[in-house]
C-alpha cells in the first residue's frame, strides 16, 4: 500500500531514522528505502549509521543483526511475523547438541539464524565471504549451519571437511538443473547467475554462484546483454532499473519469498508512527551473538 512519500521523508527527519531494505523488497519499498543491498552491505550499514532509528525492511534476522551490532539504536521491524523460513530450521538447542557431538570442529553459522543461534557459535558469515569466513579458520573440521546449499558451495572451494546441516532456503531449494538446460538451450549467450542458496546441481551448472548484491555487480559489468537470475524474483526489479540496455529472466518460474513481501509503504510509515515493532534481546544474547559477527567483521 503506498503512501505520500513526502510524509514518510518528514517521519524520518522527525525521528532521526533511516530506511534500509533488502534487494528482495517491493519496488514500493525499494523506492523509499535510504540504502538497498544484501545482508552483509545492510549490517554494516546499519552498524555506521549515525541515525537513532532503524527501520529494517527485510526479515527478522536481518533486524536482530542490526540490533546486535547497535544495541544503543532502536531497530524496528515493521512486519512483526516477517521471518525467515530457513532461520527457523535450527535452534540454540539444536547448536548445543551438535557441540556435544563435534567438539574439535569450529562452528560457522550463516547469518540466516535466529540471534540465540548466532551466540552460539565460533563466527558468522553471509552469502558473499562464506568461502572465505572458514578458509581463514584454523580448525580443519567445520560444522556449517543451517544452509546446507550453501556449505556445499564453500565445501567446493575449501580442502576443510565441511559437516552440513540439514536446513535450506524453500524458496531457493525450488531450482532445478532442469531449469538451467532448458534456459541455456533457449538463450545460449546469456550468462546464468544463482544464488549459493540453490541446490548443488544448479549450483554445478551455472555460470556465477554470487550473493545478492554479487549477482547485480555482475551482471554491471559483464559485457553480455542477456542473463538469467537464479535468486529470489524481487531482485530482477534491480536488474532491471539499474541495466535498462540489458534484459533478465528468472531461472525457470520466478521464486517468491512471500516474507520479503509482506512489507509495504504503509507499514514503514506504521512503524515510524508507532515505533513498531522494536527488536528487544538480551544482553546476555547481543553480547555472544556480538562476538561471532564481529569476528567475521574482522575477516
Ligand atoms: P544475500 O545476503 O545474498 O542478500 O542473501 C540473503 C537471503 O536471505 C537470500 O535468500
Ligand atoms: Fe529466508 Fe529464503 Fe526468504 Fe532468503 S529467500 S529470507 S533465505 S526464506
Amino acid at each position: 500500500m503506498i503512501v505520500d512519500e513526502n510524509r514518510i521523508k518528514q517521519m524520518k527527519e522527525e525521528r532521526d531514522a533511516i530506511i534500509i531494505a533488502h534487494n528482495y523488497q517491493l519496488p514500493e519499498v525499494q523506492r523509499i528505502a535510504d540504502f538497498v543491498g544484501d545482508s552483509l552491505e545492510l549490517s554494516k550499514i546499519a552498524k555506521d549509521s549515525k541515525a537513532s532509528v532503524i527501520v529494517f525492511a527485510g526479515v527478522r534476522f536481518m533486524a536482530e543483526t542490526a540490533k546486535i551490532l547497535s544495541p544503543e539504536k532502536k531497530i524496528l521491524l515493521p512486519v512483526k511475523s516477517a521471518g525467515c523460513p530457513m532461520a527457523d530450521q535450527i535452534s540454540a538447542e539444536d547448536v548445543r547438541e551438535l557441540r556435544k557431538a563435534y567438539p574439535e570442529a569450529a562452528f560457522v553459522a550463516y547469518v540466516n539464524t535466529t540471534a540465540e543461534v548466532k551466540a552460539g557459535v565460533d563466527i558468522c558469515c553471509t552469502s558473499s565471504n562464506a568461502i572465505k569466513i572458514v578458509n581463514s579458520l584454523n580448525e580443519k573440521k567445520i560444522v556449517f549451519l543451517p544452509d546446507k546449499n550453501l556449505a556445499y558451495w564453500v565445501s567446493l572451494h575449501s580442502k576443510k571437511e565441511i559437516i552440513p546441516y540439514d536446513g535450506f532456503c524453500y524458496v531457493h531449494n525450488r531450482f532445478g538443473k532442469e531449469e538451467v538446460l532448458k534456459m541455456r538451450e533457449k538463450y545460449p549467450d546469456a550468462e546464468i547467475l544463482v544464488h549459493p542458496e540453490s541446490p548443488s546441481d544448479v549450483i554445478e551448472s551455472a555460470d556465477f554462484i554470487l550473493s545478492t548484491s554479487g549477482i547485480l555487480k555482475r551482471a554491471k559489468e559483464s559485457n553480455k546483454k542477456t542473463f538469467i537470475i537464479g535468486t529470489e524474483f524481487g531482485l530482477i526489479y534491480r536488474l532491471e532499473k539499474e541495466n535498462p540496455d540489458k534484459e533478465f529472466y528468472s531461472l525457470g518460474s520466478p521464486k517468491i519469498c512471500f516474507n520479503m513481501k509482506k512489507t509495504t509503504q504503509k507499514d514503514i510509515f506504521d512503524s515510524l508512527l508507532y515505533n513498531r515493532y522494536e527488536i528487544i534481546l538480551s544482553e546476555e544474547i547481543i553480547k555472544k551473538a556480538k562476538k561471532s559477527i564481529e569476528r567475521m567483521f574482522e575477516i
